[in-house]
């Protein structure tokens, strides 16, 4: 959702806030705006609907103005549509102060209320619920004299979710911040600090960073940071090294940060398994946090949205097949809102590229007040859901900068597969031999996707071909539907085309109906090889819809003639067993989407009413 940044330092705080902004605008792109004190002390602020490039072709002279001061901010609208007024920042104490907002005030029309009815002379300059909060710490202050002191006020009558930013042209020098169920983060530098959404805001500039605890007030001036509860009483708070470099957020010469992201895909996986297999063993030193827990857990439940969900599904079936626990994966938005069965013997494992996704959040918030053991899987340092969680397994994807999820996914599957290896050992599932044969498997597998990877070009023309295209259907069975379904997501949000997954079983119980000549079919064949029956099956399934019309495009394994024979299309992979073949199979399917996005004019990156980070509920 919404990017924020804060910056306080040298005159220089007009560059710092629009380079921050351009590395937090996935984040949402409706509107952007900032608001800086000039070297004389007055404060300044420009905000226009529309994308942050936008902002700047409009910033006319205000980068003379400059200053050491500012906020900035960039938009994912939820009250007021997506124009110039209703766009941060939002001005209080008659224009002396400027606030941005990330989150949801729940009871704003409560307080608009009351401060209509107390301040009859006042005017509300947008729809937003953050004005609301602009105007109230403006009130405070007349009362205080201090920012941080009118924020802390403030923050005792808001309900929801918020990160705030506010600056006062009577306090230069000075930007405070609170956070109650919304990320920011910390950025120390040498006569500078910095706030941001995440850590890619300021990376550029520092490497270190410190977290911010749940309803926490952060007041940084250029030479120091000092954070509070939000009764006022001092913190203690933990810096960290930022593992990702400024350059990983950069597009590098790819026509996307989607497309470089995709080819990142090896590397992502490589990188998540370094140091965490030594001769033949998963090393996860990460879960010692947990103690003995894993010995005693009798269940497992998985928590995720969207792509990191069908991470979670593959998941499910490795973890089953290997430690022989029960699995059960659920969409967080939906688990915790049906009284679910959770104990101290359930490990609730949580997985979120961000770390910030709100539904995951609360659900995470629920299964530990239910006493479950949590363990975060998570791309983002300096995120919430690990730090609301017992233990964190991190993905080293490296930034994830294109709202569609695509190298953070494989990462997470390897992240799994090291978890369900590590239950089998834990549990005595698997033989030490077993394990280790498979984490061979799991090791090869980045040098047998940059095989599948040098099919990008086959794929773009495939892709090239279809754009008239109405609908494409995804078929999988096992481990391939949750690819599958990926496959259909990319497509809906990046082509905005009508995009359905299927497990291929389920196909004859109704949703065959729709398939008609000419109608475009990916199915992912399982390995011919592989020991079990699944092959014959997907094969059968292939010929049932080829007999009604359907146009076959086949992900399969290098050399395989039984499907051949029913196929328009065959996209080849490596050989790797029924499990290892989704992290094979998932990355056409996502140039696929990429592809014929791109050849409909659309903008990958950033696909219409999408926002990477999903911060509100
Ligand atoms: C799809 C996509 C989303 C995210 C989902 C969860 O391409 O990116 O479905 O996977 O919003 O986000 P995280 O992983 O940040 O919790």
């Amino acid at each position: 959702m919404c990017g924020i940044v804060g910056y306080v330092g040298s005159d220089k705080s007009v560059e710092v806030l629009l380079s921050g902004l351009r590395r937090l605008e996935y984040r949402g792109y409706d509107s952007a705006g900032i608001a800086v004190i000039d070297p004389h002390g007055e404060l300044h602020t420009r905000k226009r609907a529309g994308k942050l490039q936008t902002l700047i072709d409009d910033l006319d002279g205000l980068a003379l103005a400059n200053g050491a001061t500012g906020i900035g901010h960039t938009r994912w609208a939820t009250h007021g549509g997506p124009n110039d007024q209703n766009a941060h920042p939002h001005l209080g104490d008659d224009g002396k102060l400027a606030l941005i907002h990330n989150g949801i005030i729940e009871n704003f029309a409560e307080l608009k209320r009351e401060l209509l009815e107390n301040n009859p002379d006042i005017v509300f300059a947008s729809e937003t619920d953050s004005e609301v909060a602009a105007l109230l710490v403006g009130i405070e202050y007349r009362a205080t004299k201090n920012l941080a002191e009118a924020l802390r006020r403030t923050v005792a009558r808001l309900h929801g979710a918020f990160t705030l930013l506010v600056l006062h042209k009577d306090e230069p020098g000075v930007v405070v911040g609170a956070r109650r169920n919304s990320p920011l983060v910390i950025g120390l530098g040498d006569g500078e600090n910095f706030l941001g959404s995440d850590v890619a805001a300021f990376v550029e500039h520092t490497r270190r960073a410190v977290e911010i605890g749940q309803d926490q007030i952060v007041t940084i001036r250029p030479d120091s940071v000092t954070i509070t509860d939000f009764d006022g009483a001092p913190v203690a708070s933990r810096e960290f090294e930022i593992a990702w470099d400024a350059s990983a957020s950069e597009k590098g010469g790819w026509s996307s940060f989607m497309a470089k992201e995709i080819s990142e895909e090896p590397e992502a996986i490589a990188k998540t398994l370094l140091g965490r297999i030594v001769d033949g063993e998963v090393r996860l030193h990460e879960l010692d946090a947990l103690g003995d827990a894993l010995n005693d857990i009798d269940r497992v439940v998985i928590l995720g949205c969207g792509t990191a969900a069908y991470s979670g599904m593959l998941a499910k079936y490795a973890i089953e097949k290997w430690a022989r626990i029960p699995v059960d994966v659920e969409l967080s938005h939906e688990f915790r809102y049906r009284d679910p069965i959770v104990n101290s013997r359930t490990l609730v494992v949580s997985v979120s590229q961000s770390g910030e996704t709100m539904d995951t959040l609360m659900a995470v918030k629920y299964a530990v007040q239910a006493g479950a053991r949590t363990l975060a899987i998570c791309n983002t340092q300096g995120a919430t859901i690990p730090r609301e969680s017992d233990a964190v397994i991190y993905t080293h994807a490296g930034p994830e900068v294109a709202v569609a999820s695509t190298k953070a996914f494989v990462a997470q599957v390897a992240a799994f597969y090291l978890l369900g290896l590590h239950l089998a050992d834990v549990r005595g599932a698997l033989s030490k031999a077993e394990i280790s044969g498979l984490l061979e498997e799991l090791q090869a597998l980045p040098d047998q996707l940059s095989t599948v990877l040098e099919q990008h070009e086959a794929i773009k023309q495939l892709a090239g071909w279809m754009t008239d295209t109405r609908a494409v259907l995804f078929l999988g069975r096992h481990a391939g539907y949750p690819v599958a379904l990926e496959g259909a997501l990319k497509l809906k949000e990046l082509a905005y085309i009508h995009a359905e997954g299927f497990a291929a079983g389920e196909l004859k119980h109704g949703p065959i109906a729709l398939i008609e000549a000419g109608q475009p079919v990916f199915v992912v064949v399982p390995s011919p090889r592989a020991q079990d029956s699944l092959h014959p099956k997907v094969i059968s399934n292939i010929q049932e819809i080829r007999a009604r019309g359907a146009r076959i495009l086949a992900i399969a394994e290098q050399g395989d003639a039984a499907v051949l024979p029913y196929a328009d299309v065959v996209i080849p992979i490596p050989l790797a067993s029924t499990l290892f073949e989704p992290l094979l199979a998932v990355a056409p399917l996502q140039i696929f989407a990429m592809e014929l996005a791109a050849a409909k004019g659309l903008d990958v990156d950033q696909p219409r009413n999408l926002a990477k980070s999903v911060t509100v509920e």
